[in-house]
């Protein structure tokens, strides 16, 4: 399969202005502001079926229609770079490599949508990446491609960074809101949508880094060009990054629907010490895990990771080989959950602990059979119960982590003879 680049390509320096410049930067910018209508622009974009890459999958032109035309309210967009979930590191990969690309996508989105203020929203841990990102924007202000009277046209945008505290919530879209507003970081209960009620109560849409870097090269070769790129249903390149058991972790970008086995075998260098693979999660810890057969088979795309239960979510592939003590590696990530739960839902606030300390009780060789049904009961009860998705993130790897690899926790859990447990005796559990 030919190697595509569209967003981290091989050009040394591409990070400099005047090196992406030189590599027809910023001229998608002003084909659109020079030759095309706000409308047109969207239409590329909904032409191209690029999808979000924040996690969600949901077509980027069709977000954009929601925002509304005609209004008397400032609108906005929210940049998506919180990337806390375990597993995914693609977006900081950007803002290092080609930064001016995402800038440029950013300004294509607020042309078409009639911003004039965007935010990009970066975990504050990820200093040096948002130190970068401030220079290319400062490079591109004084360059006049962000600010007033855009390249001499009547379009005037401005772009800031804001530094997030370090909260996998905030990285949830109305919790993000929420933080740019100076609050709590709290997921907002949905409808309305931010199209229509999102930053102070003015229509705002959010995307993710790696979408909108996508935007200036749909602007240049059109969405026709781009919806022929890997799989027509799920278009254009992935930044997979690839963390665990292989060779070289990093971030790969590749065609949608290349091969999961090809990614860790031709461009990962294989599994470690030549093991044999045991689990692979696909896209960020919360997505459902594959065991060795669907991993052998399966091409990494939206459809085909559905059809077997799973989901691409960021395409953060984290590989186990068969040494992998699945229990640890499943209450760990439980334990991140029940950290990061903000508390607002009663399910995901109490669902994540209880979790935790079964699987904790399980890992010290003190769990009961009964505790496998009950920790899938408890992960369906937070599950599609909560405000936002965090809660059924916490609930996916357990749920799907004790069907398919059940053997791996049975055989923690001694042979002794299983009374049965009174209800209100295993509700205190979430106690022990
Ligand atoms: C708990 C939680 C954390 C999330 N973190 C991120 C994130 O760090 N980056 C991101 O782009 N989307 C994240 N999302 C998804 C966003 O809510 C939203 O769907 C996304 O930013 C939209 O961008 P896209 O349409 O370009 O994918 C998160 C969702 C949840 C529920």
């Amino acid at each position: 399969m030919e190697n595509m680049k569209i967003i981290l390509k091989d050009i040394p320096d591409l990070h400099k202005i005047e090196v992406y410049e030189s590599n027809g930067g910023y001229s998608a910018l002003e084909k659109a502001l020079k030759k095309m209508t706000p409308d047109e622009v969207i239409n590329e974009v909904k032409t191209s079926n690029l999808r979000g890459r924040g996690g969600a999958c949901f077509y980027t032109g069709l977000k954009w229609t929601f925002m509304p035309k005609e209004t008397p309210k400032p609108k906005y967009l929210c940049c998506n770079g919180d990337e806390s979930e375990p597993g995914s590191f693609k977006d900081r990969e950007i803002f290092e490599k080609n930064p001016h690309q995402f800038i440029e996508g950013t300004l294509l989105a607020c042309y078409a949508m009639g911003i004039k203020a965007a935010y990009v929203y970066i975990r504050g841990e990820y200093y040096k990446w948002i130190n970068l990102l401030q220079n290319a924007i400062d490079d591109a202000y004084k360059k006049g491609y962000i600010g007033k009277n855009i390249l001499g046209s009547e379009f005037s945008t401005d772009i800031y960074i804001h530094r997030g505290a370090g909260a996998y919530i905030c990285g949830e879209e109305s919790a993000l809101m929420n933080s740019v507003e100076g609050k709590r970081g709290y997921p907002r209960v949905k409808p309305p949508f931010p199209a229509a009620y999102g930053l102070w109560g003015n229509p705002t849409t959010i995307n993710n880094i790696e979408t909108l870097s996508n935007i200036p090269e749909i602007i240049k070769n059109g969405g026709q060009w781009f919806s022929k790129i890997g799989e027509p249903k799920h278009p254009g390149t992935l930044l997979f990054g690839v963390s665990g058991h292989v060779n070289k972790p990093g971030v790969y970008e590749l065609e949608t629907g290349t091969p999961l086995m090809t990614i860790i075998n031709d461009y990962c260098g294989g599994v470690t010490d030549g093991k044999e693979i045991k689990m692979v999660i696909p896209g960020g810890s919360s997505m459902p895990p594959l065991t060795k057969e669907e991993a052998l088979t399966i091409k990494m795309d939206d459809a085909s990771l559905k059809a077997i239960g799973s989901a691409i979510g960021t395409a953060g592939v984290m590989v186990m080989n068969e040494e992998a003590d699945i229990v640890k590696v499943l209450l760990r990530i439980s334990k991140f959950y029940y950290h990061e739960s903000c508390g607002q839902c009663t399910p995901c606030r109490e669902g994540t602990g209880w979790m935790m300390r079964v699987l904790k009780r399980i890992d010290e060789g003190k769990g009961r059979m009964s505790d496998l049904d009950l920790l899938i009961e408890v992960a369906q009860n937070i599950e599609g119960n909560t405000i936002c998705a965090l809660g059924d993130a916490a609930a996916w790897p357990v749920k799907w982590t004790i069907k398919k690899f059940r053997k791996e926790f049975e055989a923690k859990i001694p042979e002794v003879e299983e009374k049965s447990v009174p209800l209100n005796k295993v509700h205190s559990l979430r106690y022990s």
